[in-house]
Protein backbone atom coordinates (compact mmCIF):
# COMPACT_ATOMS: atom_id res chain seq x y z
CA UNK A 1 0.00 0.00 0.00
CA UNK A 2 1.57 3.32 -0.77
CA UNK A 3 1.34 6.64 0.94
CA UNK A 4 0.23 9.58 0.42
CA UNK A 5 2.77 12.95 0.98
CA UNK A 6 1.16 14.18 3.90
CA UNK A 7 1.08 10.58 5.43
CA UNK A 8 5.10 10.27 4.46
CA UNK A 9 7.50 11.04 7.37
CA UNK A 10 10.04 13.75 6.57
CA UNK A 11 13.46 13.67 8.00
CA UNK A 12 16.28 15.89 7.24
CA UNK A 13 19.90 15.04 7.47
CA UNK A 14 22.18 17.98 7.85
CA UNK A 15 25.37 17.40 5.87
CA UNK A 16 23.88 15.44 3.61
CA UNK A 17 25.67 15.84 -0.02
CA UNK A 18 28.50 13.12 0.46
CA UNK A 19 30.13 10.56 2.46
CA UNK A 20 27.88 9.13 5.88
CA UNK A 21 25.23 11.96 5.13
CA UNK A 22 24.44 10.80 1.83
CA UNK A 23 24.52 7.24 2.74
CA UNK A 24 22.03 8.43 5.28
CA UNK A 25 19.67 10.23 3.11
CA UNK A 26 19.54 7.34 0.39
CA UNK A 27 18.68 4.79 3.03
CA UNK A 28 15.85 6.86 4.72
CA UNK A 29 14.80 7.36 1.37
CA UNK A 30 14.18 3.77 0.90
CA UNK A 31 12.69 3.14 4.09
CA UNK A 32 9.80 5.34 2.61
CA UNK A 33 10.75 8.89 4.28
CA UNK A 34 10.85 12.55 2.70
CA UNK A 35 14.00 13.39 2.87
CA UNK A 36 15.34 17.24 3.01
CA UNK A 37 19.39 17.49 2.63
CA UNK A 38 21.69 20.18 3.45
CA UNK A 39 24.69 20.94 1.91
CA UNK A 40 27.40 23.77 2.04
CA UNK A 41 30.19 23.33 -0.74
CA UNK A 42 29.21 20.32 -2.67
CA UNK A 43 26.26 21.98 -4.35
CA UNK A 44 26.59 19.48 -7.80
CA UNK A 45 26.39 16.04 -5.34
CA UNK A 46 23.31 17.27 -3.42
CA UNK A 47 21.66 17.43 -6.47
CA UNK A 48 22.65 14.78 -8.11
CA UNK A 49 21.74 13.02 -5.14
CA UNK A 50 18.23 14.23 -5.27
CA UNK A 51 18.04 13.14 -8.66
CA UNK A 52 18.54 9.54 -7.85
CA UNK A 53 15.89 9.43 -5.62
CA UNK A 54 13.93 10.86 -7.39
CA UNK A 55 14.46 8.21 -10.31
CA UNK A 56 13.69 5.70 -7.43
CA UNK A 57 10.32 7.15 -6.56
CA UNK A 58 10.93 9.28 -3.49
CA UNK A 59 11.29 12.78 -2.84
CA UNK A 60 13.80 15.07 -1.49
CA UNK A 61 15.35 18.20 -1.80
CA UNK A 62 18.72 19.85 -1.68
CA UNK A 63 18.69 23.20 0.85
CA UNK A 64 22.25 25.18 0.94
CA UNK A 65 22.57 25.89 4.73
CA UNK A 66 25.82 26.65 6.51
CA UNK A 67 25.93 23.90 9.90
CA UNK A 68 27.77 27.42 11.33
CA UNK A 69 24.86 29.94 10.77
CA UNK A 70 21.83 29.50 12.71
CA UNK A 71 19.83 31.65 10.80
CA UNK A 72 20.25 29.32 7.95
CA UNK A 73 19.86 26.38 9.68
CA UNK A 74 16.75 27.06 11.20
CA UNK A 75 15.17 28.18 7.88
CA UNK A 76 16.61 24.70 6.38
CA UNK A 77 14.06 23.21 9.26
CA UNK A 78 11.14 25.73 8.17
CA UNK A 79 11.69 25.39 4.29
CA UNK A 80 11.87 21.00 5.20
CA UNK A 81 8.49 21.38 7.02
CA UNK A 82 6.80 23.53 4.83
CA UNK A 83 7.83 21.28 1.51
CA UNK A 84 6.86 18.19 3.28
CA UNK A 85 3.93 19.19 6.13
CA UNK A 86 5.94 17.45 9.00
CA UNK A 87 9.26 16.62 10.60
CA UNK A 88 9.97 13.23 11.90
CA UNK A 89 13.68 12.57 12.21
CA UNK A 90 16.61 14.59 12.19
CA UNK A 91 19.94 13.45 11.69
CA UNK A 92 22.69 15.99 12.93
CA UNK A 93 26.23 14.55 10.25
CA UNK A 94 27.58 17.62 9.09
CA UNK A 95 31.24 17.63 10.28
CA UNK A 96 34.99 18.39 9.74
CA UNK A 97 38.22 16.74 11.01
CA UNK A 98 41.30 19.09 11.40
CA UNK A 99 44.22 17.09 12.70
CA UNK A 100 47.07 18.57 14.12
CA UNK A 101 49.43 18.30 17.36
CA UNK A 102 48.22 20.74 20.18
CA UNK A 103 51.15 23.01 19.88
CA UNK A 104 50.78 24.04 16.14
CA UNK A 105 47.18 23.62 15.87
CA UNK A 106 45.94 26.94 14.71
CA UNK A 107 43.11 29.07 15.73
CA UNK A 108 41.13 28.68 12.98
CA UNK A 109 41.30 25.43 12.83
CA UNK A 110 39.86 25.26 16.78
CA UNK A 111 37.22 27.36 15.89
CA UNK A 112 36.29 25.99 12.76
CA UNK A 113 35.92 22.55 14.37
CA UNK A 114 34.12 24.12 17.61
CA UNK A 115 31.96 25.94 15.21
CA UNK A 116 30.70 23.02 13.02
CA UNK A 117 31.05 19.72 14.69
CA UNK A 118 29.89 21.44 18.15
CA UNK A 119 27.79 24.98 17.95
CA UNK A 120 26.93 23.67 14.82
CA UNK A 121 25.24 20.17 15.99
CA UNK A 122 23.44 22.44 18.91
CA UNK A 123 22.21 24.42 16.25
CA UNK A 124 20.79 22.09 14.47
CA UNK A 125 19.35 20.10 17.63
CA UNK A 126 17.66 23.37 18.55
CA UNK A 127 15.92 24.14 15.21
CA UNK A 128 14.78 20.66 14.51
CA UNK A 129 13.42 20.23 18.01
CA UNK A 130 11.01 23.34 17.59
CA UNK A 131 9.72 22.07 14.61
CA UNK A 132 9.89 18.08 15.60
CA UNK A 133 6.84 16.03 15.87
CA UNK A 134 6.28 14.50 19.13
CA UNK A 135 7.66 11.01 18.54
CA UNK A 136 10.04 12.16 16.67
CA UNK A 137 13.52 10.99 16.41
CA UNK A 138 16.77 13.19 16.65
CA UNK A 139 20.28 11.32 15.85
CA UNK A 140 23.75 12.82 16.27
CA UNK A 141 26.71 11.46 14.18
CA UNK A 142 29.48 11.53 16.80
CA UNK A 143 33.01 9.24 16.43
CA UNK A 144 34.54 6.59 18.57
CA UNK A 145 37.47 8.72 18.73
CA UNK A 146 35.03 10.48 21.81
CA UNK A 147 36.12 7.20 23.82
CA UNK A 148 39.33 6.55 22.28
CA UNK A 149 41.45 9.12 20.50
CA UNK A 150 44.16 6.33 19.49
CA UNK A 151 46.54 8.72 17.30
CA UNK A 152 48.51 12.01 18.20
CA UNK A 153 47.00 14.97 16.03
CA UNK A 154 43.35 14.17 17.25
CA UNK A 155 42.45 16.54 20.24
CA UNK A 156 41.13 19.47 18.83
CA UNK A 157 38.43 16.35 16.89
CA UNK A 158 38.35 14.49 19.62
CA UNK A 159 37.10 17.23 22.09
CA UNK A 160 34.21 17.46 20.03
CA UNK A 161 32.89 14.24 19.10
CA UNK A 162 33.08 13.84 23.44
CA UNK A 163 30.87 17.17 23.55
CA UNK A 164 28.25 15.85 21.13
CA UNK A 165 28.23 12.25 23.32
CA UNK A 166 27.80 14.91 26.68
CA UNK A 167 25.28 16.97 24.49
CA UNK A 168 22.66 14.08 23.17
CA UNK A 169 22.38 13.02 27.18
CA UNK A 170 21.23 16.20 28.11
CA UNK A 171 19.31 17.07 25.30
CA UNK A 172 17.33 13.58 25.27
CA UNK A 173 15.84 14.38 29.15
CA UNK A 174 15.25 17.67 28.01
CA UNK A 175 13.19 15.95 24.89
CA UNK A 176 11.97 12.95 26.69
CA UNK A 177 8.30 14.49 27.96
CA UNK A 178 7.92 14.64 23.82
CA UNK A 179 8.66 11.54 23.25
CA UNK A 180 11.40 12.63 21.34
CA UNK A 181 14.30 10.07 21.17
CA UNK A 182 18.22 11.74 21.17
CA UNK A 183 20.97 9.00 19.81
CA UNK A 184 24.21 9.32 19.16
CA UNK A 185 26.45 7.27 16.16
CA UNK A 186 30.08 7.02 16.70
CA UNK A 187 31.40 4.94 13.66
CA UNK A 188 34.87 4.67 13.18
CA UNK A 189 37.55 5.05 10.68
CA UNK A 190 34.42 4.71 7.55
CA UNK A 191 35.79 5.07 3.94
CA UNK A 192 34.59 8.57 2.81
CA UNK A 193 36.34 12.11 1.30
CA UNK A 194 37.23 12.45 5.04
CA UNK A 195 39.28 9.54 5.65
CA UNK A 196 40.75 8.87 1.86
CA UNK A 197 43.80 10.03 2.39
CA UNK A 198 44.43 7.68 5.61
CA UNK A 199 42.21 4.53 4.38
CA UNK A 200 45.29 2.05 4.00
CA UNK A 201 46.88 2.70 7.82
CA UNK A 202 43.18 2.82 9.09
CA UNK A 203 42.53 -1.01 7.82
CA UNK A 204 45.49 -2.08 9.83
CA UNK A 205 44.90 -1.08 13.18
CA UNK A 206 40.91 -1.80 13.06
CA UNK A 207 40.11 -5.61 14.99
CA UNK A 208 37.78 -6.63 11.99
CA UNK A 209 41.00 -5.41 9.48
CA UNK A 210 38.98 -2.89 7.32
CA UNK A 211 36.96 0.49 7.17
CA UNK A 212 33.68 0.82 7.67
CA UNK A 213 31.27 1.57 4.84
CA UNK A 214 29.01 4.63 4.80
CA UNK A 215 25.92 2.34 4.08
CA UNK A 216 26.62 0.37 6.97
CA UNK A 217 26.42 3.28 9.64
CA UNK A 218 23.23 3.99 7.84
CA UNK A 219 22.05 1.19 8.72
CA UNK A 220 21.94 1.86 12.17
CA UNK A 221 20.40 5.16 11.10
CA UNK A 222 17.89 3.53 10.05
CA UNK A 223 17.37 2.06 13.14
CA UNK A 224 17.31 4.53 15.65
CA UNK A 225 15.31 6.38 12.51
CA UNK A 226 12.77 3.73 13.07
CA UNK A 227 10.05 2.51 15.41
CA UNK A 228 11.92 -0.13 16.84
CA UNK A 229 14.57 2.01 18.65
CA UNK A 230 11.86 3.99 20.22
CA UNK A 231 13.43 2.98 24.04
CA UNK A 232 16.04 4.09 23.76
CA UNK A 233 17.15 7.32 24.17
CA UNK A 234 21.00 9.27 25.58
CA UNK A 235 22.91 6.55 24.24
CA UNK A 236 26.11 6.74 22.00
CA UNK A 237 26.33 3.76 19.49
CA UNK A 238 29.88 2.84 18.54
CA UNK A 239 30.11 1.26 15.18
CA UNK A 240 33.74 1.04 14.57
CA UNK A 241 35.29 -2.58 14.15
CA UNK A 242 36.13 -2.99 17.62
CA UNK A 243 38.46 -0.17 17.84
CA UNK A 244 37.71 1.24 20.99
CA UNK A 245 37.74 -2.09 22.62
N1 LIG B 1 34.61 9.01 7.86
C1 LIG B 1 34.94 8.61 9.07
O1 LIG B 1 35.85 7.76 9.24
C2 LIG B 1 34.22 9.15 10.28
C3 LIG B 1 34.48 8.53 11.51
C4 LIG B 1 33.82 9.00 12.63
C5 LIG B 1 32.94 10.05 12.54
N2 LIG B 1 32.72 10.65 11.33
C6 LIG B 1 31.77 11.77 11.31
O2 LIG B 1 30.76 11.48 10.37
C7 LIG B 1 30.27 12.70 9.81
C8 LIG B 1 30.36 12.60 8.29
O3 LIG B 1 31.71 12.34 7.94
P1 LIG B 1 32.16 11.94 6.46
O4 LIG B 1 33.32 11.06 6.62
O5 LIG B 1 31.00 11.49 5.66
O6 LIG B 1 32.69 13.36 5.97
P2 LIG B 1 32.80 14.02 4.51
O7 LIG B 1 32.87 12.95 3.48
O8 LIG B 1 33.91 15.00 4.63
O9 LIG B 1 31.40 14.78 4.37
C9 LIG B 1 31.11 15.83 5.25
C10 LIG B 1 29.68 16.29 5.04
O10 LIG B 1 29.44 17.37 5.95
C11 LIG B 1 29.00 18.51 5.21
N3 LIG B 1 29.46 19.74 5.83
C12 LIG B 1 30.70 20.03 6.28
N4 LIG B 1 30.74 21.29 6.74
C13 LIG B 1 29.48 21.80 6.59
C14 LIG B 1 28.89 23.05 6.88
N5 LIG B 1 29.59 24.05 7.42
N6 LIG B 1 27.59 23.23 6.59
C15 LIG B 1 26.86 22.22 6.04
N7 LIG B 1 27.37 21.02 5.73
C16 LIG B 1 28.67 20.81 6.00
C17 LIG B 1 29.58 18.33 3.83
O11 LIG B 1 28.81 19.09 2.91
P3 LIG B 1 29.45 19.93 1.67
O12 LIG B 1 30.44 19.04 0.99
O13 LIG B 1 28.26 20.25 0.84
O14 LIG B 1 30.07 21.15 2.26
C18 LIG B 1 29.45 16.81 3.64
O15 LIG B 1 28.15 16.47 3.21
C19 LIG B 1 31.12 13.82 10.41
O16 LIG B 1 30.46 14.39 11.50
C20 LIG B 1 32.37 13.09 10.87
O17 LIG B 1 33.04 13.76 11.90
C21 LIG B 1 33.34 10.22 10.20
Amino acid sequence: MSLGESERKAAIVFGGSRGIGAAIVKRLAQDGFQVALTYLSSPDRAQQLVEEIGALGGKSIAIRADSADAKEVDAAVTRTVETFGRLDVAVVNAGVLRIGPVDAVSIEDLDLSLSINVRGVFLAVQAAARQMADGGRIITIGSNTAIRTGSPGSSVYAMTKAAVAAMAKGVALDLAPRRITVNNIQPGPTETDMTSSMIDRLKDIVPLRRVGRPDEIAGLASYLAGPQSGYMTGSSLTIDGGYVL
